[in-house]
């Protein structure tokens, strides 16, 4: 039988990238001993108050149907944190729940892109980006990001890849896998290229509460002169650690939410209430979860940094925010994908390969930094003697 040419598209972009995360989940089943850092989860549960509002909405019959943009009470409190931190009036009609930041990212990029389109793409980016872009029938167009510009995405470098297929900018501040944070300077810069040449801006600040102490915050969505032409997607997976309930959101200008509506019906008609009761309460102020999160997780990429960079020849990417934290392994000479396997084995710690992200992450490691500091410590030592091995050195 026959199958859509979106199955081939997809074809090259899943499973693959996470070999050494399903070979680590092997090894455990098998009864190994294996130090996981190769997924981020929140490592706490939700909030009981979260839990309570999804309850007492599951106890009050809060089960029907919503329609196609999501509950009033969720739409409203999305538009009054965003008005809130806009200084603009966003109204509850420029809103759209949808199920995750995932779905979300879906239909964003069915909405605004299709065959023959351009969509601009940091590397590395995170590893369902490709697919989401794919999935579309546009054409993902790679846009270096360097380590000496902490892996910020710059206009110097997008400028060159923009041609009149060109539709569409992806952003993800803060930025998995590097922590990166883009600064208002960045976003103007960009933002100005978007304007030049009428690009749409996507912008997934699914890290937005989970930045680091000293670190700021921008979205592009912020500045009046970007606003009618960026979409924000961001969820409670991260912020409030609950990434099994599926509640994400998009919020634009309310022409793009108009054009969106009937993909949102078509795909899902509306979450569900009794979880826009919980989302709802959560969105309606800062998340104290992700305030304590940001700083375990600050915590820990400085114990990586200051028990790895500068071993052996390794070098830390120490992030401003979310859950990892980079180590660059190339002075060993081997690839990140050789290194994680090889580590994995000997000494049962389980990393993601940079290659996983994309070219621009090759010789790199992504450690997790969502287990505690003891376990943070043992991996960094076996990675180090792992390293010190690899290069015929002394750990
Ligand atoms: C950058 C980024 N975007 C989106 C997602 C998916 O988020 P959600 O659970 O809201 O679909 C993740 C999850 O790891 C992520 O890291």
């Amino acid at each position: 039988m026959r199958f859509a040419p979106i199955v081939d598209r997809l074809s090259n972009l899943g499973g693959a990238k996470w070999a050494v995360h399903a070979r680590a989940k092997e090894m455990i089943a098998q009864g190994r001993e294996v130090i996981k850092l190769s997924i981020g989860e929140p490592d706490v549960p939700p909030a009981d108050a979260l839990l309570a509002a999804a309850k007492a909405g599951i106890d009050a019959g809060r089960l029907g149907y919503s329609n196609g943009r999501g509950e009033p009470n969720l739409l409203a409190a999305l538009a009054a944190r965003y008005s809130a931190r806009t200084g603009r009036s966003i109204a509850p009609s420029q809103c759209t729940a949808l199920p995750g930041t995932q779905t979300t990212l879906y239909a964003t990029l069915t909405t605004l892109v299709g065959p023959g389109d351009e969509v601009l793409l940091g590397d590395p980016c995170y590893a369902t980006y490709e697919g989401l872009i794919a999935a579309t029938g546009a054409q993902v167009v790679m846009v270096p990001l360097h380590a000496e510009h902490g892996f910020r995405m710059q206009a110097a470098d997008v400028a060159p890849l923009i041609t009149p297929r060109t539709r569409l900018l992806f952003l993800n501040t803060p930025h998995n896998p590097t922590g990166a944070i883009l600064t208002e300077g960045d976003i103007r810069a960009l933002g100005a290229l978007a304007i030049q040449h009428d690009l749409w801006i996507l912008s997934d600040e699914v890290y937005e509460e989970m930045i680091y102490v000293g670190a700021r915050f921008v979205s592009p969505f912020d500045l009046a002169e970007l606003a009618d032409r960026t979409v924000v997607a961001a969820s409670i997976s991260k912020s409030h650690a609950a990434p099994g309930f599926r509640s994400g959101w998009c919020v634009g200008p309310q022409e793009f939410s108009d054009a969106l509506l009937p993909v949102a019906e078509t795909m899902l008609f509306g979450n569900q209430p009794f979880i826009a009761d919980m989302t709802a309460l959560a969105v309606s102020a800062p998340s104290a979860a992700a305030r304590a999160m940001a700083q375990r997780f600050s915590r820990r990429a400085g114990l990586v940094q200051r028990m790895l960079h500068g071993k052996n020849g390794l070098v830390v990417h120490r992030p401003e925010a979310g859950m990892f934290a980079l180590v660059n392994i190339a002075a060993t000479g081997l690839t990140g994908e050789e290194f994680a396997l090889g580590l994995l084995d000997a000494e049962g710690v389980a990393v993601m390969p940079g290659e996983s992200f994309g070219h621009g992450l090759a010789g790199w490691l992504r450690l997790s930094l969502t287990v505690d500091d003891p376990l943070i410590e043992t991996a960094c030592t076996r990675i180090a003697a792992y390293a010190a091995r690899a290069q015929g050195l002394a750990a």
